[in-house]
C-alpha cells in the first residue's frame, strides 16, 4: 500500500472528507456512551514537535490510546533536532520505528522534506503555511452546529490573513465551496496565488465589519504566531481595530457561531465575552480535534 500523507486538506478527496466527518461524529457519540475501540491495536504514532503544543499533543496521544494504539512524543528541545540533526535523517530514522508521524514544524519546505524522507504517513500538525488538522475539527464543528452542507455558508476571518490558520481556511473555501471573507490589514493578507486557487470563493477586505456582516461563522487567531515573536510589537500596532469583540460579532447572522483554534489572547485578537459567548463553539472545536483526528488516523493507517 502506498503511504498517504496529510499535509494539506486537498490530500483527502471530498468523499474521504465526508466519510471522515461521519466517522468523527460517530466517535464523538460513542465516546459519550463509553464505547471503546481497538482499530489501531499495535500501531504507533510518533508526534514530533518543533513548536509548543497543548491541544495537538494531547488530542493525538489520546486518540491513539483510545483506538488501542500508542503515541510517542518527541520535542525538538530535548532531542537531537535542536542540536541540528538534518530533518532528512530524523524522518528516515523515526519512520523506521513507527506506523505514522505527526510533525509540527516551521517552513512548509521543511515539512515537505520530512514527508519525502519518511516511509510512513506524515500528518501536518501545523506548519508556517497550514494547520489542516485544526481545519478538520473546525469544519466538523461548523457542520454539527449549523447543519447542512458547507457550500453556501459564509465564513468571516478577522485578523492575520497571512497565518497558517487563515491560509487553511482559504484552502477549505476553495475545496468545499463556501464564501470566505478575510478582513486583514495590508501586509497581512493571504498569498495571492492561494486566494486565486480558491476560485473566487475568497474575498479579501479591509473592513472587519464588512467581512462579518451577516456571516454564519466568525473566526480569528492570534496576531503573532509561533516563530514570529520578534515581530509582536509591530503586529500589535498593525492589527489595531481588528479585535473580534462583542460589537463586531453582533454584526454576524443571528445564529452565527464563533471559532478560535486556541490558544487565545483575551482582549487582543478576541474579547473575553466573545470567547464565552453563548454562540461560541470554541471549546467544542477544541474537543473535536480528537474525534476528527481519530478518523484521520484510521483513514491513513487502515485505508
Ligand atoms: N490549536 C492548536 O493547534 O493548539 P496547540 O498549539 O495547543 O496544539
Ligand atoms: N497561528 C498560530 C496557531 C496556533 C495553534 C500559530 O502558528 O502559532
Amino acid at each position: 500500500m502506498k503511504k498517504r500523507d496529510f499535509l494539506y486538506l486537498k490530500d483527502l478527496s471530498l468523499p474521504e472528507h465526508d466519510a471522515l466527518y461521519a466517522r468523527a461524529v460517530q466517535f464523538k457519540a460513542e465516546r459519550r456512551q463509553g464505547a471503546t475501540h481497538a482499530t489501531l491495536r499495535g500501531k504507533t504514532l510518533a508526534c514530533v514537535f518543533e513548536k509548543s503544543s497543548t491541544r495537538t499533543r494531547l488530542s493525538f496521544e489520546a486518540a491513539m490510546v483510545q483506538l488501542g494504539g500508542h503515541a510517542i512524543t518527541l520535542n525538538a528541545g530535548d532531542s537531537q533536532i535542536a542540536r541540528g540533526e538534518p530533518v532528512e535523517d530524523t524522518a528516515r530514522v523515526t519512520s523506521s520505528y513507527v506506523d505514522a508521524i505527526m510533525y509540527r514544524t516551521f517552513g512548509d519546505d521543511r515539512l515537505a522534506t520530512f514527508a519525502r524522507h519518511s516511509r510512513v504517513p506524515v500528518i501536518n500538525g501545523l506548519s508556517d503555511g497550514a494547520h489542516p488538522v485544526q481545519l478538520l475539527a473546525d469544519l466538523m464543528t461548523v457542520r454539527e452546529r449549523l447543519g447542512g452542507p458547507l457550500s453556501g455558508r459564509v465564513v468571516a476571518w478577522v485578523g492575520d490573513g497571512s497565518s497558517n490558520m487563515a491560509r487553511s481556511w482559504v484552502e477549505a473555501a476553495g475545496l468545499f465551496g463556501f464564501e470566505l471573507r478575510v478582513a486583514a490589514p495590508e501586509g497581512y493578507r493571504p498569498p495571492a496565488d492561494e486566494v486565486k486557487a480558491a476560485g473566487g470563493r475568497v474575498h479579501v477586505l479591509s473592513s472587519p465589519k464588512e467581512a462579518v456582516s451577516g456571516a454564519d461563522v466568525v473566526t480569528t487567531d492570534v496576531w503573532t504566531s509561533m516563530g514570529q515573536e520578534k515581530e509582536s510589537a509591530a503586529r500589535l500596532k498593525a492589527f489595531q481595530g481588528f479585535c473580534l469583540d462583542g460589537a463586531l460579532f453582533s454584526a454576524a447572522a443571528p445564529s452565527a457561531i464563533v471559532l478560535h483554534c486556541l490558544p487565545a489572547h483575551r482582549g487582543e485578537e478576541i474579547s473575553a465575552d466573545v470567547i464565552d459567548h453563548p454562540r461560541s463553539a470554541i471549546f467544542d472545536e477544541a474537543e473535536n480535534r480528537m474525534h476528527a483526528q481519530k478518523a484521520l488516523l484510521e483513514t491513513l493507517l487502515l485505508g
